[in-house]
């Protein structure tokens, strides 16, 4: 199953906002619909869209925007967007779009409503966050009502979760905006769903979507108080092992990331860096922009399906587009395996075995003879690396990916 995962655009139509002092404030974002000099090296969407025509991109089975498609509110440029990704969606055979609401895409602003925040997000053409299929039960309205949805499609299973459910609501809504939630309430209906669905068809991949983060990022230049409250247990319900092994996909803060949470049976989870933004209030963000492209193999029905797989990442540099030759500081490297769950000084003792015969393999090499090195996330091949040392192994890098091992002589 492939996928192609974007997030964070925050497109907008006019940027006349102005500091104080009358002078202009940075552009939120690389997509501004009010340009009329919009092209393929200024703008990330307009290259993504080459990428799709010219095929340079593997046409996946789905396609995921975690949110925040538009900044502040602006609901043309939402509007914009959403029909551009699913009409590039539409030229892909068998491919669905799956959005996710953002915080920036909630009209808290009133904008557009009075009284009604998410009002605007309803009457999006096509249907938002998904795109309305009359054979299908009704995901838009469930996603709606019931803060979540579970989407049922032959090789995948997807928990879609709307992190901004009380984003302008409440006594207290002011201080909701600051953060995502899911409420316990919620939680407690996805499991009684997830413990129905997932054993009769343990085959699919599991993906769970929604914008807000699940881990503070803190630093002692900022604090972070916007993850997602009620992720602690979101993590605890997708670790049950008979719920199946889950991908957790997410935006918000515009760092790319590939972690686990927990134990053996923890979802992976890939928090994404921001398709579009620009550093604009950012300043201590570093990751660059990118967007990802994952590959999982299918598992037989009747089997279980595994969270493995392969991340080829795209970063974005104003003047040049999208490139996925070199990897970039603060970002996912090119190239990305996820899913081992191993004991990393055993696969190191492994690999000596493979090695000390021959003194020297290449990544490619290695790969052939001990497959599972491919899905081993950045920071277990850190590690891996740390652990071959003990072998008097010495991994050599190159664009932040291992290109050989070497036994010191
Ligand atoms: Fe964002």
């Amino acid at each position: 199953m492939k996928l192609v995962v974007l997030s964070d655009l925050h497109a907008f139509c006019s940027d006349s906002r102005k500091r104080p002092d009358g002078s202009p404030v940075i552009p939120p974002s690389y997509i501004d619909f009010s340009s009329p000099h919009r092209n393929r090296t200024q703008d990330p969407l307009i290259d993504f869209e080459q990428l799709i025509h010219h095929k340079h991109i593997d046409f996946p089975d789905i396609f995921i925007v975690a949110g925040d498609l538009g900044d502040k509110a602006d609901p043309l440029a939402i509007q914009n967007v959403w029909r551009t990704l699913t009409t590039i969606a539409a030229t892909i055979p068998s491919t669905d779009i799956y959005g996710s609401v953002g915080n920036h895409d909630i009209d808290t602003r009133h904008k557009s409503n009075k009284f009604d925040p998410k009002g605007f997000l309803r009457t999006l053409d096509p249907g938002f966050p998904f795109v309305f299929d009359p054979t299908k039960t009704n995901t838009i309205l469930e996603y709606w009502a019931n803060n979540f949805t579970i989407i049922e499609s032959t090789n995948y299973r997807l928990l879609s979760i709307n992190s901004c459910a009380f984003h302008g609501y409440g006594p207290e809504g002011e201080e909701e905006l600051n953060h995502g939630r899911i409420s316990d309430i919620t939680l407690n209906e996805i499991e009684i769903a997830l413990s129905k669905a997932v054993p009769s068809a343990p085959h699919k991949h599991n993906i769970c979507l929604f914008h807000h983060h699940i881990r503070p990022i803190s630093t002692d230049f900022f604090d972070d108080s916007s993850t997602m409250k009620g992720s602690e247990k979101l993590v605890q319900i997708l670790s049950k092992h008979e719920l199946g092994d889950w991908l957790i996909i997410h935006g918000h803060r515009h760092r790319s990331e590939l972690f686990c949470p927990g134990g053996n049976t923890a979802p992976i989870v890939l928090s994404c860096a921001s398709f579009a933004a620009t550093r604009a209030n950012d300043e201590h963000n570093p990751s660059p922009n990118q967007f990802y492209e994952i590959s999982m193999d299918d598992a037989a029905i009747g089997t279980r399906a595994r969270t493995l797989g392969i991340i080829k990442t795209w970063s974005w540099a104003p003047g040049i587009g999208w490139q996925s030759r070199q990897s970039i500081p603060g970002g996912l490297p090119i190239q990305t395996g996820f899913g081992f769950r191993g004991h990393i000084p055993d696969l190191a003792e492994e690999i000596a075995r493979v090695i000390t015969p021959v003194a020297r393999l290449s990544w490619c090499e290695l790969r052939r003879a001990i497959p599972k090195v491919s899905s081993l996330m950045p920071i277990d091949r850190d590690a891996l690396i740390s652990s071959l040392q003990a072998h008097d192994i010495i991994a050599s890098i190159a664009n932040d990916e291992i290109k050989e091992l070497v036994v010191k002589k």
